[in-house]
């Protein structure tokens, strides 16, 4: 393999700058942020992000499903007019009132490896870019940019979003895009030789185990349903308790089994209800409809549809117990991913010259990295989250880790081009 240049690291000053600047669009009262997908805080931060690429240099460019893109073409004359590229990226949106390292973190830490290769002058064997993929948090439909890159989006997907159709079309406006664009964003193997995503850990376990970098073996599937019981609405002081036909009852009882069946049945998986509507939604009138929002979650794909069976059978008999209808609807499935055992090695590698303390581990959250396996030999990074906390104002990762992960970036991304001259990938 060709010489590393190990000495290479990125410029704090500069990342940190970014940092903070990209942390003030969305800005909560807690220190947290808000940008869910096509907002218009996000737009405002996409706008920001393309001016850091074009200030920086390096080509901008904006595909069919809205991932902006930075590209640095460094690829070797040998490699020839059609290079393939290597991406390193994750996203810019966040949830509602999350935290400023979700995804931030892993944009701007690529945009920051791309400068530095420019900076050095450096000739790789692929070209390289810097994504910042659209809909990652699910505001829309979830994991939407990567999907489509990965030409994993159906039709199927758009006609049910996640977050409802007219918020998904009303969204794609915004942003300029439509449907038929989010379809044509899809990119082929001979295009594509691999991506690399750099995220905060977004739970205990580094932290506690002392652990600088982990080191991802394997992402989580996830599915997501929603569910309406449907009883009758009725004056809520007239109508005596035994004659109701409650909704809220068996959402409520829904929600306390499912914790339930999920601790005594399928150790190591999750179920969240986010969202609980209850309809017409008034004090004094017994609620007619309970629509439901819930996730859940298996690093196996036949465990995650075991789950599903047995939390809609819940359902079904909670609504039967109190006498009420219930529809459920499959919103997405998102399968578990396994990481490339050559990309784990290449930011284990990348950790070891930094000497710093590393482990494997398997991700709870649902990351980009998960769409973009099935096209190229993918792998994630993470760093120590303190606390753990995540999806809230709470999210901190120390700035010393932040730049660990930056390099670590760094080093995996040269290891991982330069593999591509020996064609291992
Ligand atoms: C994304 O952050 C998810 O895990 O839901
Ligand atoms: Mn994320
Ligand atoms: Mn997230």
């Amino acid at each position: 393999m060709p010489t590393i240049p190990e000495t290479l690291r990125v410029d704090p000053g500069r990342l940190w700058e970014d940092f903070q600047n990209l942390s003030r669009f969305g800005r909560t009262q807690e220190e947290g942020v808000s940008r869910p997908a096509f907002s218009a805080v996000h737009l405002q931060a996409r706008a920001w992000f393309r001016e850091r690429v074009l200030a920086a240099g390096l080509k901008f460019s904006v595909d069919g499903a809205g991932n902006h893109s930075a590209r640095l073409d460094c690829a070797l004359p040998a490699a020839g007019k059609h290079a393939r590229v290597l991406l390193l990226g994750s996203h810019l949106d966040s949830v509602p009132n999350g935290g400023r390292y979700d995804g931030a973190l892993g944009v701007l830490a690529a945009l920051e490896v791309l400068r530095v290769i420019k900076d050095a002058g450096l000739a790789l064997p692929v070209d390289l870019e810097a994504i910042d993929f659209s809909d990652e948090e699910g505001t829309l439909l979830g994991l939407m940019g990567s999907r489509a890159l990965a030409g994993k989006l159906t039709r199927a997907e758009l006609a049910a979003p996640r977050g409802g159709r007219q918020a998904l079309l009303e969204g794609l406006g915004r942003a300029g895009l439509d449907e038929a664009g989010l379809l044509t964003a899809n990119r082929s193997v001979q295009q594509v030789s691999g991506y690399l995503e750099l995220h905060i850990e977004q739970g205990p376990r580094l932290k506690s185990q002392g652990m600088q970098i982990g080191v991802v073996t394997a992402i989580v599937g996830i599915s997501s349903y929603r569910l309406v019981f449907t009883g009758r609405a009725d004056h809520a002081g007239t109508t005596p308790v035994q004659d109701r036909l409650d909704a809220a009852q068996g959402a409520a009882a829904f929600i306390l089994e499912a914790r339930k069946l999920v601790l005594q049945q399928f150790p190591g998986c999750v179920a969240n209800v986010g969202l609980l509507v209850l309809e017409p939604g008034a004090y004094n009138i017994v609620p007619q409809r309970a629509v439901l929002g819930f996730e859940c979650r298996s690093a196996s794909m036949g465990e995650l549809e075991r789950l599903e069976a047995a939390l809609l059978a819940q359902a079904q008999h909670e609504a039967q117990r109190y006498n009420l209808g219930l529809e459920a609807e499959l919103l997405s499935r998102h399968a578990p991913a396994m990481m490339s055992v050559k990309v784990q090695d290449a930011i284990a590698g990348a950790a070891e010259a930094l000497g710093l303390a590393h482990t494997r581990l398997a991700s709870g959250a649902g990351h980009d990295a998960q769409s973009l396996a099935s096209l190229c030999s993918s792998g994630m990074i993470f760093i120590p989250s303190q606390e753990g906390g995540s999806h809230s104002p709470r999210e901190h990762s120390t700035w010393q880790d932040c730049l660990n992960g930056a390099n670590v970036l760094l080093g995996a991304t040269l290891r991982m081009a330069l593999q591509q001259m020996d064609q291992t990938i």
